[in-house]
């Protein structure tokens, strides 16, 4: 297994290019499987995640090309062979029951092992399963498998998510658009990738509205055509990389960012004493004299701070100025990197939800693990501005989310090299 050196090594400066975001490639990915007809994806990430979604429509008769050197991804789905999404590809990433509401949508059936994923909490897809059923469908649990029915096709229905869902809202869009009649999904997720799954399904041809807002009207129609979509930024890779020059100091333009895409952490940003400024060529994030400030966050659905980001702004705050709390509302279980970062001289206590973080002047560098993917990347972060080396195990996490770390830091004057596991 590889692991990751890092030696802190004062300011980073320069610019970074900001890949497609994975969770709206992953999204959509299953998306061909509504259409007969071509669906190719421009701006895609190249990430190990996005080979798995690959690898599993590939397993269902899907013809998919990496063209452009994986930026671009070709798909077509006019031929399928099975519906059939076997353990051995959807334990590796929870994502792959996305196939769950495309499958049904089209062909009135389809059997969708239950997910793996990263191990940050319980992580149900009862959501995804109730939602099916407001329209219709049949599910069965059996051998760790879900086995969906719907003979007569979907029909439309309304459905109200008793907690926000960006998975479940993502599979009920896409099988709502070949459904039979109106769906109205209210408390649907807001998130910029839900809104660029709509973007690239309306270019398919389907008859949806409110895409952003709480409440998302979608009118089925009976085919879906082909279309070419660019994949959105990724604002998870984005707000980690304007997190790098806030720990080290220095000054970083990520290219193709934009505050609306991460609001709510620009605001905590500005409030450690950040400075952000949106240009033409993307976010310009600099912190030039003195320590951060302490501020509390509280993860939310978007608009709120993204979780995908706490474990990375844990890493700002271990040396900020003074006592912060760090409260995570979306996944129980995901302050795994508290302890390895403790490990670095940081002091945490984590009492259930929260994480209380007291500042302290520097990081040392030392072995730690990394425990998924986004904590992987907090230790890379903590580790750029300790005192010494770090050696982050088990990057595998690391490649599921972010291409070419290494090289991107290193452009910015890091120390980062990658060790190859035997
Ligand atoms: C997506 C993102 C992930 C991000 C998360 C929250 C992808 C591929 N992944 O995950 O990076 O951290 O949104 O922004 O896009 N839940 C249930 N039952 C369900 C579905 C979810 O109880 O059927 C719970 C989850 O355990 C969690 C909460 O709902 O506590 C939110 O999860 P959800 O928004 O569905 O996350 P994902 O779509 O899996």
């Amino acid at each position: 297994m590889d692991s990751i050196l890092v030696t802190g090594n004062g300011p980073l400066n320069g610019d970074i290019h900001i890949a497609g975001a994975k969770n709206a490639c992953l999204t959509l990915m299953p998306a061909t499987l509504l259409s007969e007809e071509p669906l190719t994806l421009t701006n895609a990430p190249r990430l190990s995640d996005i080979r798995t979604m690959t690898l599993l429509l590939q397993s269902l008769g899907c013809e998919v090309s990496s063209l452009q050197d994986g930026k671009v991804i070709a798909m077509s789905s006019h031929a399928l062979t099975s519906q059939r999404a076997e353990y051995d590809i959807v334990r590796k990433m929870r994502a792959s029951i996305l196939v769950l509401g495309p499958l049904l949508a089209r062909y009135g059936h389809a059997e969708v092992s239950l997910p793996g994923g990263c191990a940050i909490g319980a992580r149900p897809v009862d959501l995804h399963l109730k939602v099916m059923e407001a329209m219709g469908a049949e599910m069965d649990l059996r051998d760790g498998y879900v086995h969906a029915k719907a003979p007569g096709g979907l029909k439309g229905g309304t459905f109200e998510f008793p907690f926000v869902s960006v998975g479940a809202t993502e599979n009920a869009l896409m099988a709502a658009s070949l459904a039979k009649g109106t769906t109205v999904l209210k408390n649907a997720a807001r998130e910029p990738e839900i809104v660029d799954l709509v973007h690239c399904l309306r270019r398919m041809g389907a008859q949806i509205e409110g895409e952003g807002t709480p409440t998302i009207t979608i009118q089925g129609v009976d085919r879906l055509g082909g279309a070419t979509h660019g994949v959105v930024t990724d604002r998870i890779e984005l707000g980690t990389y304007m997190l790098a020059p806030a720990i080290c100091g220095g000054e970083v333009t990520c290219l193709g960012g934009r505050i609306d895409l991460l609001a709510a952490f620009c605001e905590k940003l500005d409030a450690a004493g950040i400075s952000v400024t949106e240009n033409e060529r993307g976010l310009t994030v600099a912190r030039k004299n003195g320590r951060v400030k302490a501020v509390d966050v509280v993860t939310e659905p978007f608009p709120g701070f993204p979780t995908d980001l706490q474990a990375q702004m844990m890493a700002l705050m271990c040396t900020a100025e003074g006592t912060s709390v760090l409260e995570e509302k979306i996944f129980e279980n995901r302050f795994m990197h508290a302890p390895e970062l403790t490990r670095m001289g940081a002091r945490i206590d984590v009492h259930g939800g929260h994480a209380t973080v007291h500042g302290v002047e520097r990081l040392k560098g030392a072995p730690v693990m990394a425990t998924d993917l986004r904590a992987s990347v907090s230790l890379i972060l903590a580790g750029l501005a300790a005192e010494g080396e770090t050696i982050v195990n088990r990057v595998y996490h690391l490649d599921r989310g972010y291409e070419n770390v290494e090289q991107k830091l290193s452009a910015l004057g890091a120390k980062i090299e990658r060790i190859q596991g035997q």
